[in-house]
């Protein structure tokens, strides 16, 4: 089939690329120049694990293109997906200006049939908002499906290739049709492509989100009691999660989800909420407690310098807001890095990949290291922000020899409490006993 998708964000990127794998001739289209010849000539503008791969393998065979020119991906499109940014208002809403400016822009232009696709995290009733501003212009046949995505950074790849389910709203035969066919190929074990309404599909999304993120509150205020009572919530985690209805995933505690869906999307969710004259109490708690859980750690470095963090030199493992990705929006780190300047604190960190972001976005206001042990050289305590693979077996022996005070706070729960305390490292976590 003949696909275009316009924005070439992460979601659009791996849409473009997913679908290309599958034979489907795609077109992708975005503003920035400089990003469409970077991506023409084989560079993938974001780290996702695998996309490297496909990109390479598609673009040469020539099913993978891109362009800046909007006209040419509409002309070439049966269905295009609008994978365009949603960012949030500063009231917490999602901002429509690039999804409603496309939607101008396709119904100024096109002369026939189109499925038009949000892939967007967008709110209840964009749909309808996309069809009128599209219908506005045009007297040509299309149809809008509300079509969210799923995707984990760090797993978008596979999340694509072998979602759980696909969500279609449409109220049309037609687009559903051509959808069903589109996702045929991705959904051979038997998984289902669920078909809705426009709406339920968009809150579908934001309710699945909201959903995990409300989880995984739950499970950090049950951490937080856990070290009021001296009960640990690993014994806890694992008790709940073997009943089959609560699960075992998103019951890891810790110092708050981050990234660019849940803090967005539990805000969005929240205030058309409002809009529709409705309280959401919960999510109003969730977004409380997240924001307070970012620094949890940081009346437990406080109290172990005595209040004094001044001068103190802090190394800190782990940048990104989630291992296997180099994104820092809403990290939790780096709400621990503010914290730790205003208190005096110096920071030298670390990550696998996340670097080039924070230096970016932070400039000189802390120092980065080439390697996790080279930030402990005259660090007086060790912070972990991220659980990546490689900071989960360190070699506690240089850690102490390297350290001026053998600490660890560790917000992601990393290491076993018996262990640290036969190693005679302190440790900080998060709603276990503190040794
Ligand atoms: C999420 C959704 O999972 C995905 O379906 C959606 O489309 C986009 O948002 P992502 O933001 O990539 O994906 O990350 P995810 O792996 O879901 O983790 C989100 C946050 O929750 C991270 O900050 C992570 O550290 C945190 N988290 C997750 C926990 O604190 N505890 C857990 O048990 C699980």
């Amino acid at each position: 089939m003949k696909i275009t998708v316009v924005g070439t964000g992460y979601v659009g990127l791996v849409t473009g690329t997913c679908l290309a794998e599958t034979g489907n001739e795609v077109i992708c289209v975005d503003i920035d120049e400089n990003k469409v010849k970077q991506m023409q000539s084989g560079e993938v503008p974001i780290y996702e694990p695998h996309l490297d791969v496909l990109f390479e393998r598609n673009i040469k065979a020539g099913r993978l293109t891109f362009t800046t020119d909007l006209h040419k991906g509409l002309d070439h499109g049966e269905i295009i997906f609008l994978a365009l940014p949603t960012p949030e208002d500063e009231d917490g809403s999602a901002d429509l200006r690039y999804v409603l400016g496309v939607a101008k822009d396709i119904g100024e232009y096109i002369t026939d049939y189109k499925v038009i696709v949000d892939k967007s995290t967008v709110p209840v009733g964009t749909a309808d908002r996309v069809r009128e501003t599209i219908a506005e212009y045009t007297s040509t046949e299309f149809d809008v499906v509300s079509n969210p995505e799923f995707l984990r950074e760090g797993f978008a790849v596979d999340d694509f290739l072998k979602p759980e389910r696909i969500v279609i709203g449409s109220s049309s035969e037609r687009a559903i049709e051509l959808m069903k066919r589109l996702y045929k190929p991705f959904v051979r074990s038997g998984n289902p492509i669920i078909v809705m309404d426009e709406k339920s599909a968009e809150l579908t999304k934001y309710a699945s989100n909201s959903f995990l993120a409300a989880k995984i509150t739950f499970m950090n205020e049950i951490a937080n009691y856990c070290e009021k009572v001296g009960a640990d919530v690993d014994h806890v985690r694992r008790g709940m999660g073997t009943d089959s209805r609560i699960g075992k995933r998103f019951l890891f505690p810790g110092i708050g989800y981050g990234g660019s869906c849940f803090p967005k999307d539990v805000k969005a969710l929240h205030k058309s909420g409002k809009d529709a004259n409705f309280e959401f109490k919960i999510l109003s708690s969730v977004i409380d407690i997240n924001n307070d859980q970012k620094t949890v750690l940081m009346p437990k470095i406080e109290s172990y310098f005595k209040g004094n963090l001044s001068g103190k030199k802090i190394a800190l493992w782990g940048l990104a807001f989630k291992p296997e990705t180099d994104d820092i929006r809403e990290a939790p780190s780096l709400y621990m890095v503010d914290k730790l300047i205003a208190a005096g604190a110096n920071v030298t960190a670390f990550d696998p990949e996340a670097m080039p972001n924070v230096k970016r976005k932070l400039k000189d206001k802390i120092d980065f290291a080439n390697g996790m042990y080279e930030t402990l050289d005259g660090a007086d305590a060790l912070l972990i922000c991220t659980e990546w693979s490689i900071f989960r077996t360190p070699d506690f022996n240089k850690i102490k020899e390297k350290l001026n005070n053998p600490v660890i706070f560790d917000g992601r729960n990393l290491y076993d409490v018996e262990e640290m305390q036969d190693q005679n490292i302190s440790y900080y976590s998060i709603g276990r006993k503190t040794v």
